[in-house]
């Protein structure tokens, strides 16, 4: 068996979390730390600050055993390996704000320059810009520790919500952005227990491949609702034709699904500021922002489907089945719901909303606006229905659509298996 590692995790978010509550279940003693005491005080009560699949039962197995939170850095002077996994927020201009990083750096070193006595390696695992490791990280630490004191290492996540856990443990690679060999066995001793290709980069080359992977998946979303447009126009099925797309091996049969566009805390975000760099770096992103501009005008094309059928929405009542931005998730970041809702609001229709989870969520964005607990009760007397998220228990409904007043029914997400629901591009 590979020897347990003493871990720190800072930052006890999506990312922090997740992988830390793994990293125990792998064996190893892991320590996450953040300075939000309600987040803090909720982990070691083994209570998930945020909904995912499996993780309350593995918190549950190890809080209080191998894993524990605080809002201290101490452990930080124990750890063999010390990871950042903090948030990188949007700036208004799209660029990744860096600010939480630098300071979770200079907490970590002025934590080893007080009590350390031998060398960890600290690894960013947050989505940062190339050569931000290098640069902002190594910097920060070097100047307060002695040199040969520590390593970075740049390890970047692939982490789906709602499918993070199986991610974990079932990844496709593993990426480790060292080039020192030292290092390189820690690290390989952090995921012995995983079964998957390891490849090993440089820092800045491991930062590249995340914001690239991110970046690729959302050009294949945007790229196949750009054909749906167009298969629309034409009568043709945008599915069919993916479908006979992603047989080709070179191009592979998923992320082509066609639809409301993408959300979440990542590809927009993430597509954002590889843009942002890019223009900085003096070379225009053309398809970037391409990529961004078919996924910004895709959820109103929903409306605009609608509006064939009812050129004035004043007063009609719009059901919004899904809220979150997947399926899975009580997350609303980016949802394609959001710009859906404020159009229907600026054109005076009613929504009513209905999602298995995100509802309370929501009601921060729009506070004003009708919550349903089933879609049944939404669809109820409905002048037509948006779905806007691909939960599994909506390809269920049927009958509750006998409920609508006009059966006007535009599935966002290819998700209906009732026979008259309309597509966005298909
Ligand atoms: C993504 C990446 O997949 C993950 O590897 C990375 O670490 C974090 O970002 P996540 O944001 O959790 O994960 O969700 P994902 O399942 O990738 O879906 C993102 C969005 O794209 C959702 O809104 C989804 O509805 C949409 N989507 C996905 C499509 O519109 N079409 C598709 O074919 C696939």
């Amino acid at each position: 068996k590979y020897p347990a590692l003493h871990i720190t995790i800072i930052g006890g978010g999506y990312v922090g979390l997740v992988t830390g509550t793994c990293l125990a279940h792998l064996g190893h003693d892991v320590t996450i730390v953040d300075i939000d005491e309600t987040k803090i005080s909720a982990i070691n009560s083994a209570v998930p600050p945020i909904y995912e699949n499996g993780l309350s039962e593995l918190l549950k197995n190890h809080i209080g055993k191998n894993l524990r939170a605080s809002t201290e850095y101490t452990s930080v002077s124990e750890g063999d390996v010390i990871f950042i996994a903090v948030g990188t927020p949007p700036n208004p201009d799209g660029s990744a704000n860096l600010s939480y990083i630098r300071s979770a750096a200079e907490n970590i070193a002025n934590q080893l320059v007080k009590q350390r006595t031998s060398y960890p390696v600290i690894v960013v695992k947050s989505t940062v810009p190339p050569g931000t490791t290098q640069n902002i990280v190594g910097p920060i630490l070097a100047s307060k520790l002695p040199k040969q004191s520590f390593d970075c290492c740049m390890n970047p996540e692939f982490l789906r919500e709602g499918r993070a856990i199986d991610d974990f443990f079932h990844p496709d690679r593993i990426v480790l952005g060292t080039t020192d060999e030292q290092t390189l066995n820690i690290m390989k001793n952090v995921y012995s227990g995983l079964d998957a290709p390891v490849l090993t980069t440089g820092s800045t080359a491991a930062e590249m491949i995340k914001y690239t992977a991110n970046a690729f998946l959302a050009t294949k979303i945007s790229f196949s609702n750009e054909i749906g447009n167009l298969c629309k126009q034409l009568d043709v099925d945008v599915y069919e034709v993916m479908k006979g797309v992603g047989l080709d091996h070179r191009i592979s049969p998923h992320f082509l699904n066609a639809g409301a566009g993408f959300g979440g805390s990542c590809f927009p975000k993430d597509v954002s500021a590889l843009a942002v760099l890019s223009e900085a770096a003096g070379v225009h992103p053309i398809l970037l922002q391409a990529v961004l501009a078919v996924n910004e005008a895709q959820p109103l094309q929903m409306i605009r489907i609608l509006e064939r059928h009812f050129p004035d929405l004043k007063e009609k009542r719009i059901a919004v089945l899904g809220l979150a931005f997947k399926d899975n998730t009580d997350d609303i970041r980016e949802s394609r719901s959001i710009p859906v809702i404020a159009s229907l609001l600026d054109k005076n229709a009613v929504p009513v909303c209905y999602d298995p989870m995100a509802g309370e969520n929501m009601k921060h964005v729009f506070p004003n606006v009708l919550y349903c607990n089933s879609a049944k009760e939404a669809l109820k007397n409905a002048d037509a229905c948006l779905v806007m998220t691909e939960w599994p228990e909506f390809s269920q409904l049927n009958e509750e659509f006998d409920g609508m007043k006009f059966r006007v029914i535009i599935d966002g997400r290819h998700i209906l298996t009732i026979p008259d629901a309309e597509g966005v591009c298909w």
